[in-house]
């Protein structure tokens, strides 16, 4: 009983329970009929709609099945299964700016790189490349195609395996982008990799754009080190209307509903000038 009291009243289990706000409420889903009896009943596909921008839309993969315990145990890092709030907001943002876009990179975009589709998707872009360090989430989420045959977008945007400490994938794409983005990724021993490949990937010009909740210690953590490998950094609290709305609403309902140390995801830029 008292272990179980102590259980209950460690950070970790404080943070599960407060864990239930899974959305801003920025995209509507809409399960979609599958013609293809190729298709097992695990391939539900879910059209999500932009709330704001309702000429936009995504077809995702929503159930891909239980993961086998082989697969967890073999691949990269599977905790990018599902669209987290920082993807969402990081998706709804894309749109909003949506003529801002050249050549773009989504790093981490686990199994739904939703805000690189949405670019692919919104923007007038002439390249987007979808990567995630766990080959699985590239592999088995199909995206593109299913996009594609739904007549959502042209050819220029491809999946990739990207490892941000991997040199010969960050070698390869140096200097490519105008805009390098990323949500939610604040893994402690892949920090600095992050950082390094985030500047290492823009052109001179680009700009980063990182959505993440302040997380204790970890977004300063990330910032700092971003200024000290010369990157100018600039964090932002207040960059869209309608995400702002719904976290001041939360605010009201109290910590056990939301809290915005875990939810609430700053809009951090980094470029390589003032
Ligand atoms: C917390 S998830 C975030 C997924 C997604 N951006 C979101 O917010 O819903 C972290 C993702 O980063 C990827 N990742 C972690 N370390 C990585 C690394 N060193 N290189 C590339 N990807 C990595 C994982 O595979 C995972 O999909």
């Amino acid at each position: 009983q008292v272990l179980r009291q102590k259980q209950v009243d460690s950070p970790e289990i404080k943070q599960v329970s407060v864990r239930r706000f899974a959305t801003f409420d920025l995209f509507t889903r809409k399960n979609i009929e599958t013609q293809d009896s190729s298709e097992t009943t695990d391939d539900q596909w879910v059209e999500y709609r932009s709330v704001y921008f309702p000429e936009f839309s995504a077809l995702l993969r929503d159930n891909l099945g239980p993961l086998q315990v082989n697969e967890v145990l073999n691949s990269f890092d599977n905790t990018g299964n599902v669209v987290w709030p920082s993807e969402e907001v990081m998706a709804h943002y894309c749109l909003q700016k949506r003529n801002m876009f050249g050549a773009v990179c989504e790093l981490g975009g686990g199994m739904t790189g939703f805000a690189g589709l949405m670019v692919a998707i919104g923007a007038d872009v002439r390249e987007v490349l979808l990567s995630d360090g766990n080959e699985k989430s590239i592999q088995v989420r199909g995206l593109i195609e299913r996009n594609r045959q739904d007549g959502k977008f042209g050819s220029t945007h491809v999946s990739a395996v990207v490892r941000w400490d991997c040199e010969s994938d960050i070698s390869v794409l140096e200097g490519h982008f105008d805009v390098v983005m990323c949500a939610d990724l604040f893994l402690d021993q892949y920090r600095a990799c992050l950082v390094d490949a985030l500047r290492r990937l823009l052109q001179p010009n680009g700009m980063a754009l990182v959505f993440a909740p302040t997380r204790g210690e970890t977004l300063r953590l990330f910032c700092h080190l971003a200024q000290q490998t010369g990157l100018y950094v600039s964090q932002h609290q207040e960059y869209d209307p309608q995400v702002m709305d719904v976290h001041l609403k939360m605010l009201r309902q109290g910590k056990d509903a939301y809290d915005e140390n875990i939810h609430y995801p700053l809009l951090i830029t980094l470029t390589k000038g003032p």
